[in-house]
């Protein structure tokens, strides 16, 4: 685990240990039901959260700064071009001048590299808020979902249909912490990295690469997929026609567990990625997951500044 001078980084599962991830999910669910019957303790008074996008979000950037909010702090939102560093100020001196200013920093930008220097330089807490490698908030929300609906993820199969992207490889970083399996179709070009898959496979986790999409989904608890093109990918249109073989739809879903739900992290593309009926029929939680956002990302600033 990385360790800032006043708190803790939330960079990558991997870089978390399963305690700690633990904590912050029963935090998020303890929040949760605290919200519905209208407490809201405030944890964060008087703390302030740096929220910086490189690229476009609805969910992240609104249940962070509501998260802060209902918990008595506060959020800035900017997106990168609007700072110095998008006029060539250094990665080093803007992490040194907001760690002045503020308690956290959460960045969402194009290069991981980026976000390790950010931390590296940082004297107080970053938190990755989706880069081109991994989208760990998300997966938190994915799996306080999936358990909400379907008991301890623990010995359980998750199904990933597509491109081994950035939410993919978080799964499996989660697989290693959690011990589920997570067994993925995609591509062969568009496979998560191969160190990601040996790092799981080799720290408890159970990665398996399968050739179609029926064989991934068959009896898996939880099918899941993200969209074709991600943003930032250079060619759109060599993925989209790649992926076409990839679409999650009802004839796919029926493969697998009666009771498996479906998730998806958002924004989805309605007869890409999946059907209309299946996004939006009964086995669909992704609404619920997209809520949980909300709950995680609260239980993750109160991680990271070591308030839990
Ligand atoms: N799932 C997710 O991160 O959504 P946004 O891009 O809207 O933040
Ligand atoms: N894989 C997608 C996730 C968006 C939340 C992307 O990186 O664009």
């Amino acid at each position: 685990m990385k360790q800032s001078v006043n708190g803790r980084h939330f960079l990558d599962l991997a870089a978390i240990d399963s305690a700690s991830l633990r904590l912050i999910l029963t935090k998020a669910a303890e929040l949760k039901a605290q919200r519905k019957q209208g407490t809201m303790p405030p944890y964060l008074a008087g703390k302030k959260l740096a929220m910086i996008f490189e690229k476009n979000s609805t969910r992240t950037r609104v249940s962070f700064e509501v998260g802060m909010v209902e918990l008595g702090g506060y959020a800035l939102s900017f997106n990168g071009s609007e700072l110095q560093l998008g006029r060539g100020e250094t990665v080093a001196d803007t992490a040194q001048v907001l760690s002045r200013y503020v308690d956290a920093i959460m960045l969402r930008c194009h290069s991981h590299d980026k976000l390790e220097e950010l931390a590296a330089n940082a004297s107080i807490p970053v938190i990755n808020g989706l880069t081109e490698y991994s989208h760990p908030c998300q997966i938190l929300a994915d799996i306080l979902t999936f358990e909400e609906h379907c008991g301890p993820i623990k010995g359980k199969t998750i199904a990933w249909i597509g491109d081994g992207n950035n939410v993919a490889q978080s799964w499996i970083h989660a697989s290693a912490l959690l011990g589920f399996t997570f067994r993925l179709a995609c591509p062969t070009s568009l496979n998560p990295l191969p160190e990601v898959v040996a790092w799981a496979n080799e720290n408890g986790g159970n990665i398996q690469l399968v050739q179609s999409p029926q064989d991934a989904v068959k009896n898996a608890d939880c099918v899941t997929t993200d969209t074709w093109v991600s943003m930032g990918d250079p060619d759109p249109e060599a993925q989209i026609s790649m992926l076409a073989p990839y679409q999650v739809n009802e004839a796919l879903m029926a493969l697998a567990s009666p009771a498996a739900i479906f998730l998806h992290c958002l924004p989805a593309h309605r007869g890409e990625e999946v059907t209309a009926g299946v996004i939006d029929g009964p086995q669909s939680k992704v609404f619920d997951e997209a809520e949980n956002r909300l709950h995680v990302q609260k239980a993750i600033v109160l991680w990271c500044l070591n308030i839990i």
